[in-house]
C-alpha cells in the first residue's frame, strides 16, 4: 500500500489471544480481505492489549506468529496492505498515554469490558485493563480510518475514541480523524452454542460453547450438532428462540441468505437437518483457511519478515500523526 492514494482507509486490529474463534472471524475477520479491494488498510495484532491478562512469555510469542499466519491465511496481502504487530510501532503506547491524558475516568468506568473482565479477574484489575480504551483508540487515531471493521462489542470502544478524537481536535484543530465503525449486518454478534445469552467467546470453559477458526471439520460438526436449541422445532426467527436465531445469524453471514430465505430452505424441516447444514457451511468457508494457515505458521522466518516491513511502513504513518499531536499540545523536539 502506498502512501499517497486517495483511496479511503480502513484499519483494525486483533489480540492474539490464541484460539480464535469463528465470532471473530464472522464478526470482523471475513470482511477484512474484502476491504483490500476498495480501500487502503492497515490491519494489526493487538499484542499490547493481550497483557492486561497475565501471559505465559513462550506462549504468547507462539500466539502472535499463529495470529499473523491466520490472517495471511485468511487473505490479507502484505503486498496490498500493512499488516503489523502493534508492539513494534512504538507511537501507538506513546499516544495511548498522550490520550489518557485527555480521558476521564468517569468514562472509562463505564466501558462495560471493564467491567466484565474486572469482575472475571478479580485477581489483577490493573492499570492497563482500566485504560485499555485510550490504547485502543491510540491504534486507531494514529491512522486517521475513515472506518474501522469490527463486531458489535466493540463498538462502545469505537464511540470513546471518537470522543476522545473530538475533544481533542475541539482543542486544537484538525490532528485526528473521526472514524466511522463498519459492523456487519449478518455475524456481529455470534453467541455461545451452548447459552446463547452471552457472545461466542474462546475464555468460554465448556469447549462445546465456541468454534475454533483452526477446529478439524469433525470437532466443528459435533460442536453444531450439540448446539442448544429450542422445542419449537421450526427455523425461523422468533424472539423466544435465541439458539435458533444465533444459527441462522451465522448460516446468513456465511451464505448471504436473508432470515426469509432461510426460513423457506428449512420449511418443514427438523432442527437436526438445520444444524448439520450450518455446520457444513462453517466447515467449508473454514476449510481452506485452515489449510493456508498451516502453510504460513510453517515458516517463520518469513512471517516475521511480513510483520517486521509492515512495522516500518505503519510507523511512517504513525509518528507522522503523533508529531502533530504532540507539537499541538506543545511539546518540543
Ligand atoms: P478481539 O481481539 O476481542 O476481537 C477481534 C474482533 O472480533 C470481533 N468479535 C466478535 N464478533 C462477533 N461475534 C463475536 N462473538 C465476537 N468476538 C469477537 C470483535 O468485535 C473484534 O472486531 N479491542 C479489540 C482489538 C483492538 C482493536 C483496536 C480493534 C485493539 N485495537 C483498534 C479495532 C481497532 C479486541 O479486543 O478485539
Amino acid at each position: 500500500m502506498s502512501e499517497t492514494t486517495n483511496q479511503k482507509r480502513v484499519l483494525s486490529c486483533i489480540q492474539p489471544s490464541g484460539m480464535l474463534t469463528l465470532g471473530n472471524y464472522l464478526g470482523a475477520l471475513k470482511n477484512w480481505p474484502k476491504m483490500q479491494d476498495d480501500f487502503d488498510c492497515i490491519y494489526a495484532v493487538a499484542d499490547l492489549h493481550a497483557i492486561t491478562v497475565r501471559q505465559e512469555p513462550a506462549k504468547f510469542r507462539q500466539q502472535i506468529y499463529s495470529t499473523c499466519a491466520l490472517l495471511l491465511a485468511i487473505g490479507l496481502d502484505p503486498e496490498r496492505s500493512i499488516l503489523f504487530v502493534q508492539s513494534n510501532v512504538a507511537a501507538h503506547a506513546q499516544l495511548g498515554w498522550v490520550l489518557g491524558c485527555y480521558t476521564q475516568f468517569g468514562e472509562l468506568s463505564r466501558m462495560t469490558q471493564f467491567k466484565d473482565k474486572a469482575a472475571k479477574h478479580a485477581d489483577n484489575v490493573n492499570l492497563g485493563l482500566f485504560a485499555y480504551p485510550t490504547l485502543m483508540a491510540a491504534d486507531i487515531l494514529l491512522y486517521r480510518p475513515d472506518f474501522v471493521p469490527v463486531g458489535a462489542d466493540q463498538k462502545q470502544h469505537l464511540e470513546i475514541a471518537r470522543d476522545i478524537a473530538l475533544r481533542f481536535n475541539h482543542i486544537y484543530g484538525d490532528v485526528f480523524t473521526v472514524p466511522e465503525p463498519y459492523i456487519p449486518k449478518a455475524g456481529a454478534r455470534i453467541m455461545s452454542l451452548q447459552d446463547p445469552s452471552k457472545k461466542m467467546s474462546k475464555s468460554d470453559e465448556n469447549p462445546n460453547a465456541w468454534v475454533a477458526i483452526l477446529d478439524s471439520p469433525d470437532d466443528i460438526m459435533r460442536k453444531f450438532k450439540r448446539a442448544v436449541t429450542d422445542s419449537d422445532a421450526k427455523v425461523c426467527v422468533g424472539a423466544d428462540k435465541p439458539g435458533i436465531n444465533n444459527l441462522i445469524g451465522i448460516y446468513s453471514a456465511l451464505t448471504g441468505r436473508t432470515d426469509e430465505q432461510i426460513a423457506a430452505e428449512f420449511e418443514g424441516q427438523g432442527y437436526g437437518v438445520f444444524k448439520q447444514r450450518v455446520g457444513e457451511a462453517v466447515i467449508e468457508e473454514l476449510r481452506p483457511v485452515r489449510e493456508r494457515y498451516e502453510t504460513y505458521i510453517a515458516d517463520k522466518g518469513e512471517l516475521e519478515a511480513i510483520y517486521r516491513a509492515g512495522a516500518q511502513k505503519a510507523a511512517k504513518f504513525a509518528d507522522r500523526t503523533l508529531g502533530k499531536a504532540m507539537r499541538k499540545i506543545g511539546f518540543a523536539f
